[in-house]
């Protein structure tokens, strides 16, 4: 059924952007938007903080949803080597790390959030989840990455250089301690850079200011040949023609009552984007929704964006 359900295309997005583009009730999600101040450093914290304070309020774990169609999207999360490393970037309570760490047992999901509160929940999910032998291929960490980037134990400024230069030489698949959180050793520079990088319902909630360094940093932290599985608000998705004209914070851009953001991608914004940061481009389309909410009956029309890019061997 989940399958039908995020497969199926239930109508063309040029209809229904033909449709919000002629209707003038939604005339003020379309006009241009002047950024007048550019983003200080305060006012990039407050983003952290906003999801900080959302994590706090929704600590009971109420609102976790296991993404199980995650892995009929991206199937190479089953079928890649053993040992691969895949980095999940704003995690959450862990909806898209589980699925991956079930579907696959010798995979190793590194996790980050720019809240502590929700790594805490995500280990707790995980634990209750998985058997306790393979608990150590979970590995949480706090960071914006849209502000300071990856830690170095990442990948080192040595390996992302390498990988500029002589990708299939990777310097580092240092040999992991399962007792330390992270597998650094007395030889190892750092982890070697990732297999694959996972942007799911994360990046719409970056500033669009900081989205090119956030990708960026993505690429530099991704082995030559790895992935990076993206998927994300489209535009004219029902929530963002929910959304009031004074919540506008850019052009397609809103920012919710909590200080969350979030922003609606077109995919020539997402090609722009990755193919921008060096990313080839392998697929990138429209996932088109019909469903019905339970409670009044009406018909939703949900729009996400799938994507898959690769860094260049
Ligand atoms: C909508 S949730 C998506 C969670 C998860 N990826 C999933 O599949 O459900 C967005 C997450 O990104 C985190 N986040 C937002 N901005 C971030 C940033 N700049 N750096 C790291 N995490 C961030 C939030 O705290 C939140 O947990």
């Amino acid at each position: 059924m989940e399958v039908a359900e995020y497969f199926s295309k239930d109508f063309e997005w040029e209809e229904l952007k033909a449709e919000v583009e002629n209707d003038p009730s939604f005339r003020c999600h379309l006009l241009p938007f002047e950024c007048s101040n550019p983003s200080s450093q305060a006012a990039a914290e407050e983003d952290s903080i906003a999801w900080k304070k959302f994590h706090i309020r929704h600590s009971s774990g109420k609102f976790f949803k296991e993404r199980r169609y995650l892995l009929k999207e991206f199937p190479e999360l089953v079928s890649c080597g053993e040992c691969s490393k895949v980095l999940e970037v704003g995690c959450g309570n862990g909806s898209t790390a589980l699925p991956i760490l079930r579907g696959n047992e010798h995979i190793i999901v590194y996790a980050c959030d720019c809240s502590s509160e929700t790594l805490e929940k995500a280990e707790e999910i995980i634990d209750a989840a998985i058997v306790a032998s393979l608990r150590h291929r979970f590995r949480t960490f706090n960071c914006d990455f849209s502000i300071t980037g990856f830690p170095k134990w990442l990948a080192c400024h040595t390996c992302r250089e390498v990988f500029m230069q002589k990708p299939q030489n990777c310097l580092s698949d240092a040999k992991e301690n399962p007792r330390t959180m992270y597998p650094l050793n007395e030889v190892g520079c750092c982890i070697g850079g990732v297999d694959f990088i996972t942007l799911i319902f994360t990046l719409s909630a970056v500033p669009f200011q900081r989205m090119p360094t956030s990708i960026k940093e993505c690429f530099s932290v991704i082995k030559p040949g790895g992935m990076l599985l993206f998927r994300d608000y489209g535009l004219y998705d029902m929530t963002m023609l929910r959304f009031e004209s004074d919540q506008r914070v850019g052009f397609r851009e809103y920012m919710r009552s909590d200080g969350t953001r979030s922003y609606f991608f077109c995919l020539d914004t997402v090609r722009d984007l990755f193919v921008g940061a060096g990313f080839i481009e392998l697929e990138l389309e429209y996932c088109c929704i019909k469903s019905v909410n339970r409670r009044n009956g009406k018909s939703m029309r949900r729009v996400w964006v799938h994507g898959k890019f690769q860094r260049p061997m």
